[in-house]
């Protein structure tokens, strides 16, 4: 990291050492595409990655780059245009900042490098704060384990007619796992920048992905593969040293943040990056997109914890101090709640929030690496959820690569509704775990695996429908899309209807 942060500054052609990864740009150096995300009623972030021809050589010096965003497909009434500066201290990636846009209408944009310019991509602002927003749409989606499957989800999601899409973690995986893999990573598990870039950069090679960046504005969180599998703040349970690990998990938040479509406000700082924030559109809806990983409290039981991670009688579990969200962030969130105005709440979030008590004859078995391992955290989240004065309550998550539709209650009454939706290609549980779990807890009202897609969270001021899009085969590249289930939220009655 050292080698590289200090190489940033200067143009270092004056290193023979490291002549090769000074490369010329690529005959096609926008080939990881275009993003844009982060949309407000004015404004949006720009994204994109200069490359040279090989992913692992880094672009000869400090680049100007033009970029425009215009009023129509054409770009012929562009709006706001500029330059920014690409430069190899942040993969010569470009997080633009465009301000002073009209509210709720699309633009379209693109940038430009020594005369060779970029696809064009299509974005979004949201409404204004105050407007009166008849219906909007969003894609929820997450877990794309790139050797598991091909991204014919993503090409649909583009596809589709979206305020946004949300992605909620694992975006790219550190490990290499799964059956019948179509396709592979090149390099093993990622722990410092080069490698994370270069994982980013394999993903984003894949035209569908691509697609879906191109189509709509991202909004996103982590998860746990950003970093590496089933971290917990700065414990990971394939590095017993925190120090070496806190080392590693800058360099990912490093990665992560130079290939999203964030401000330059939310670089990360060593291996801290703030990463959650509220997203208001109109009068309809408000976003309150979460980090639980960053902050939260490590696996209850560690000691004693075996490989797939179940906790029984374990007392630590229940401790009130554990946290998923760390004291900051909670308090943030309940602020939120309290100040919420929209018709409808939307809670981004990573994993399964609702409790999935896997036990049997008898006995509670809890999965220590969701909600579940942290129930005193989840309970004064739905405390604050409750008390809310906008009645009306959507928790939205992935992780579990399994769709799933609840029940969230507290202290037996039913507080918001929960959907999970599904995994891009990731593979899932067996279909009998899901089976038992739905036995087993009532609340769970629908929950589905062995099958791939995305949610469609459709909002409108009498209703909030929700449709799971699903792919026929994730070994086809070319797969048509359908619909898995549909369910719909009435305002002022919690809980999943039409499962
Ligand atoms: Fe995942």
């Amino acid at each position: 990291m050292h080698r590289r942060s200090f190489l940033a500054g200067a143009t270092a052609l004056w290193l023979p050492s490291m002549a090769r990864a000074q490369a010329p740009l690529a005959a096609q150096p926008f080939g990881l595409g275009v993003a844009s995300g982060q949309p407000s009623a004015t404004s949006l972030v720009l994204w994109t990655r200069l490359m040279a021809e090989e992913p692992w050589e880094t672009p000869a010096g400090v680049l100007p780059v033009r970029w425009e965003i215009a009023e129509d497909e054409g770009l012929r009434k562009i709006v706001r245009s500029g330059e920014a500066i690409a430069e190899a201290r942040w993969a010569h990636t470009l997080h633009v900042e465009v301000e002073g846009l009209q509210p709720g209408r699309p633009y379209w944009y693109r940038f430009t490098v020594q005369g060779k310019a970029s696809p064009v991509g299509r974005t979004r602002t949201a409404p204004d704060a105050r407007a009166r927003v008849p219906a909007l749409r969003f894609a929820l989606a997450s877990c794309q384990q790139y050797e598991q499957g091909y991204y014919a989800a993503l090409r649909h999601m583009a596809a589709e007619a979206l305020d946004a899409v949300l992605f909620v973690g694992d975006y790219i995986y550190d490990i290499s796992w799964g059956r019948d893999l179509v396709r592979r990573h090149d390099g093993g598990r990622p722990t410092v920048l080069g490698e994370f870039r270069e994982r980013y950069a394999l993903y984003k090679s894949d035209r569908d992905l691509q697609a879906a960046h191109a189509a709509h504005p991202w909004i996103v969180t982590w998860d746990d593969h950003e970093v590496t599998d089933d971290y917990t703040g700065d414990i990971s349970p394939a590095d017993p040293d925190p120090a070496r690990f806190l080392a590693q998990r800058a360099a990912a938040y490093q990665a992560f943040w130079e290939h999203m479509p964030l401000p330059n406000a939310m670089q990360p700082r060593g291996p801290s990056m703030r990463l959650h924030g509220r997203h208001r559109f109109g009068d309809l809806a408000e976003l309150h997109v979460l980090d639980d990983r960053q902050y939260r409290s490590h696996h209850a039981c560690r000691a004693t914890l075996t490989r797939g991670k179940i906790l029984t009688g374990c007392e630590e579990r229940l401790d009130p101090a554990r946290t998923m969200l760390g004291a900051e962030q909670e308090a943030w969130f309940a602020d939120g709640m309290r100040r919420a105005s929209a018709r409808w709440n939307l809670v981004v979030q990573q994993t399964l929030m609702a409790e999935a008590d896997r036990g049997q004859n008898g006995q509670h078995a809890y999965w220590a690496d969701g909600w579940d391992g942290y129930p005193a955290a989840r309970a004064r989240l739905l405390d604050a959820v409750a008390s809310s004065p906008a009645r009306d309550t959507l928790v939205l998550g992935g992780d579990v690569h399994s769709f799933w539709a609840a029940d969230l209650e507290r202290e037996k009454a039913i507080v918001a509704t929960e959907f999970v939706g599904g995994s891009i290609t990731s593979q899932g549980p067996a279909e009998a775990r899901v089976k038992a779990l739905l036995a087993r807890n009532p609340h769970l009202r629908y929950g589905r695996t062995g099958i791939n897609g995305y949610g469609l969270v459709t909002l409108d001021p009498k209703s909030a429908q929700v449709a799971f899009r699903t792919v026929q085969s994730v070994k086809d590249v070319n797969s048509p899309i359908s619909t898995l289930a549909r369910f719909a939220v009435e305002p002022g009655r919690p809980g999943v209807q039409g499962a």
